[in-house]
């Protein structure tokens, strides 16, 4: 056995298993703070966490608690809401104020269950978990919590995500875009694969890639060799719904003449994609939060518990946060849902993503008709750049599946958009900016964007003149100033 078989061996696998990456120079258990007035329950909660390989100490009270933070180092915080002295709202309140990364689990009995409740909601607890807890099914619970948080800690701190890794995922799946937001969420969804945790909430407004993204994960996640299954949760009938995900017995309903498997099950192993979860009843609701809970749930009709193995990615372009506000949504569902959560940015956010988007779109319909690509006018992609396109990517499609299909000759002109996009009100053209940390001179801005107008008209000195508002001879004598040779504004 080898010294790096060895020490790995030495580590207990529920660590291995757990969703932390083991760096090569040893390996780093987190340090967890158990707070409660109660010592036995401090010590047995201390044993438990030991045997799954975590450091821990123990406090007896919040003051304790306060004192044992401020002299050493904690990755995690467990406390007893109820204490005397001070109790676990305002101990997570304080720690909050010290530093508000460091996850705090509240451990609650159930008269104080909405207070836990409303700690997770907006008083930065990461999760509550309600007594006894020293019952198996409640201590996977908390162990499972244990993890997640920690890992979202990790996942916050600009933990590294290889480049290539994420460079994959842009090129494999054709998700377009390399602005920083894009950039920010591929980072994200390689930890999310290379971490295989679930569920996932993908949020965003329509036509920004949710489904593409829910695909991208399951594509490159251990779970590739299983289903992918996509549920529109707001597409069948609500009568129907129910049997549609979980299954029925025969004779469970009139017509059920045959016992059917329902979507979880088909997919075990793979992923279930639950597109507009905010669509579903609340009955489902409760299914399914203990299935994302337990992992098991009855067909309809059935008295046996099925065990699935499954990736839930659900989606909303709704406001889960307003529909739980109106009553349409368990707030405890979206807790556990929303964990992990991914947001993807409406395409008026990315805007310096478009010329990408359009010329992909573009190839792929040239592809498609096996004909020649068209090219298209620097007026033409001014207007689709200042568009805020309310429908996103899935708008600038099919406009521009519209423009090549009706458009004659090879070049499409800003009188060949749609009028809603040709005739904006014309005002300055929205820039993207974003100032580099070690910042950057004017003089340096000056160039690039001489040189990016020089690109968009392949060197034609006078119309790049005319895009940047200046006369030709100007823009000839600043090009000079910034010694630009051809070189600096080659186009493809
Ligand atoms: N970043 C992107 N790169 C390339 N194509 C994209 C991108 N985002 C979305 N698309 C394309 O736009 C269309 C809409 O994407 P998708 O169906 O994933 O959006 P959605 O967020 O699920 O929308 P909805 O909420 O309406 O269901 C698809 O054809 C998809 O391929
Ligand atoms: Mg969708």
């Amino acid at each position: 056995m080898s010294e790096d078989e060895k020490r790995k061996a030495e580590v207990p696998s529920s660590v291995l298993r757990s969703p932390f990456s083991v760096p090569k120079g040893g390996i780093k258990m987190p340090d967890i703070l158990v707070v409660d007035d109660e010592y036995n329950q401090c010590v047995m909660l201390q044993k438990i966490l030991k045997r799954e390989g975590y450091e821990t100490d123990i406090a007896e009270s919040a003051s304790v608690a306060l004192e044992k933070l401020n002299a050493a180092h904690f990755d995690l915080v467990i406390t007893d809401m109820r204490m005397p002295e001070m109790n676990g709202a305002e101990l997570l309140q304080e720690i909050k104020q010290r530093d508000p990364d460091i996850p705090v689990i509240i451990i609650t009995a159930w008269p104080d269950l909405n207070d836990a409740v409303e700690l997770v909601s907006h008083g930065g607890a990461s999760y509550y978990i309600e007594k006894p807890i020293f019952e198996t099914e409640q201590l996977n619970k908390l162990k499972e919590e244990i993890k997640r948080a920690l890992w979202a800690r990790r996942g916050g701190q600009l933990e590294a995500v290889d480049d290539t890794e994420v460079e994959e995922i842009y090129a494999f799946d054709k998700i377009i875009g390399n602005s920083p937001k894009m950039v920010q969420v591929y980072k994200n969804v390689t930890r999310i694969i290379n971490h295989d945790v679930n569920p996932v909430l993908i949020m965003g407004e329509s036509g920004t890639g949710k489904e593409l993204v829910a695909h991208a994960i399951h594509k490159y996640g251990k779970r590739n060799s299983h289903e992918f299954i996509a549920v529109d949760c707001g597409a069948i009938p609500e009568q129907l719904r129910e049997s549609d995900l979980f299954g029925h017995e025969r004779g469970a309903f009139t017509g059920a003449t045959e016992r059917k498997l329902g979507q979880f099950e088909l997919a075990d192993g793979g992923t279930v994609f639950l597109d507009e979860i905010g669509n579903i009843s609340l009955t489902i609701q409760a299914k399914l939060l203990r299935v994302l809970e337990q992992r098991e749930f009855l067909r309809v009709g059935g008295t046996e518990m099925i065990k699935v193995d499954i990736c839930v990615i659900a989606a909303a372009n709704k406001d889960l946060e307003e529909e739980i506000t109106n009553g349409n949504f368990r707030e405890d569902l979206y807790y556990r849902l929303s964990v992990i959560p991914l947001k993807l940015p409406p395409l008026r956010e990315r805007k310096e993503d478009i010329p990408l988007l359009v010329e992909h779109f573009l190839t792929h319909f040239s592809n498609e008709h096996n004909v020649e690509p068209k090219q298209i006018t620097p007026r033409a992609m001014s207007a689709l750049r200042s568009y805020d396109w309310p429908g996103n990517v899935r708008r600038l499609q099919s406009c521009l599946r519209q423009v090549f299909v009706l458009g004659e000759g090879n070049t499409i002109d800003i009188d060949d958009l749609p009028l809603e996009i040709s005739k904006q009100p014309r005002g300055p053209a929205e820039l993207y900016i974003e100032i580099p940390e070690g910042g950057v001179s004017l003089e340096e801005i000056n160039k690039q964007y001489i040189c990016a107008a020089l690109k968009q008209t392949r060197g034609n000195v006078t119309k790049a003149a005319k895009l940047l508002g200046i006369t030709r001879r100007i823009l000839q004598g600043r090009m000079e100033n910034h010694k630009l040779t051809r070189e600096d504004f080659r186009f493809q």
